[in-house]
């Protein structure tokens, strides 16, 4: 090919002056959930230079705001440009050195994921699981962290793929006793249950943007207890490059040193758009948001009964306030029942994964969706669903 050639692309687009465009669904699944206009506008924004005054001031708003958000004095609070996965492998890489113990209480596939990453930096990982539907006892817990002398227990508090929602006080405590850092998967569940980091003496935790908080996927929020910095201090491996938390605290100005050093290029669009979204929740209140969701779910589980769909979470106290697993009734297919909430309703449902998987699908009421009136849609839905397919 010649100096001046280029290789030509051939689609159907090439041709077209339109932009590209996409209906405008409800997202009543696992998350991400629907982004409000403020939301919207703000990501739309000018993007700002990373080194700026401005940018720096997006930082610090968003930082404090998250110590709210987490209920936490923890300078080491900040946000990370990665999605929830990433803000899990933030956690046991800053924390972990290759051998070290590892407790992971598996409650679904997320915790699962969290093992796979462990295997992969060599640590040395003792895998709790539990019958769907079951949740973990302190004593469990505290078993297996003295048996297994672990160094972290890391715990997933709601999980979207089995609709459970693991109880967290008492732990921090239990752990501490034995030497032991707790770290938490708060990715869906921030913003729906309460969650009290210092409080509960949690040591590091990950929520992430695109679930009740509102905002786009691709960020997470994280923070980190005066325990887990001094252990991020001592550990003898660093951890990788970009999940390097001392590294980018100095960016977020999280030790006071004022450097700012630059770590990466934060898109100030998604900041911008994780602040507005910040910004809804400091609004509106934690304590209203969380009785919201509760009210809310429970309203939806009632009027689930009414029209005969089950939940897969028998137990009620151990189910998640945001995401519902929700049995497919016998002789419907899933995928059909799916479908037909897309095609007629505009409502996006998530098929069931790890344990729900070919069992329930899994229904998300969160944040500007844990509404009244959405419960009632989306149970509509589910009726007109039913009778369609029941034929
Ligand atoms: C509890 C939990 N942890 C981790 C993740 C992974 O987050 P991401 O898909 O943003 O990487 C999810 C995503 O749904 C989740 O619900």
């Amino acid at each position: 090919m010649a100096e001046n050639e280029t290789l030509d692309y051939e689609n159907v687009y090439k041709k077209s002056a339109k932009r590209f465009m996409h209906k405008e669904y409800l997202l009543l699944g696992g998350g991400p959930i629907n982004c409000s206009d403020r939301v919207l506008k703000a990501i739309s924004m000018q993007t700002l230079n990373p080194l700026s005054v401005d940018m720096h001031q997006l930082m610090d708003e968003i930082k404090e705001m998250t110590q709210y958000l987490f209920q936490t004095k923890n300078r080491l609070t900040l946000v990370s440009q990665t999605s929830g996965s990433g803000g899990n492998e933030t956690i046991i890489t800053n924390l972990l050195d290759r051998g070290d113990k590892l407790v992971i209480a598996i409650g679904g596939t997320w915790g699962e994921r969290v093992l796979d990453m462990a295997l992969r930096y060599e640590y040395d990982v003792l895998p709790l699981t539990k019958p769907a539907g079951e949740v973990y006892t302190l004593e469990e817990l505290e078993n297996a962290v003295k048996s297994h002398k672990a160094k972290l227990l890391f715990v997933t508090h709601g999980e979207s793929t089995g609709g459970i929602l693991q109880k967290l006080e008492g732990l921090g405590p239990m752990c501490h006793k034995y030497g032991c850092l707790l770290g938490v998967d708060a990715v869906v569940s921030i913003a729906v249950d309460p969650l009290f980091v210092d409080r509960w003496e949690i040591d590091a935790v990950n929520a992430g943007t695109q679930k009740a908080i509102g905002a786009p996927p691709g960020m997470c929020l994280l923070t980190f207890s005066p325990r887990a910095e001094q252990r991020m201090r001592e550990k003898k491996m660093k951890p990788p490059y970009y999940f390097d938390m001392l590294r980018q605290g100095i960016y977020f100005d999280c030790f006071g040193d004022h450097t700012r050093m630059f770590h990466y290029t934060f898109s100030s669009n998604m900041l911008s758009a994780v602040r507005e979204a910040l910004a809804q929740i400091c609004e509106e209140g934690l304590l209203e948001i969380w009785a919201r969701h509760k009210r809310n779910v429970e309203y939806f589980w009632k009027r689930l009964d009414e029209i005969g769909y089950t939940c897969f979470v028998n137990k009620r106290e151990n189910r998640f306030h945001g995401v519902t697993g929700v049995n497919v009734p016998e002789g419907i297919s899933q995928r059909e029942l799916i479908k037909f909430a897309k095609d007629k309703y505009d409502i996006e449902i998530a098929p069931g994964f790890g344990p729900t998987l070919n069992k329930a699908m899994r229904l998300g009421l969160m944040g500007t969706n844990s509404r009244p009136e959405m419960a009632d849609y989306l149970i509509e839905a589910l009726k007109d669903g039913f009778q369609y397919l029941n034929k």
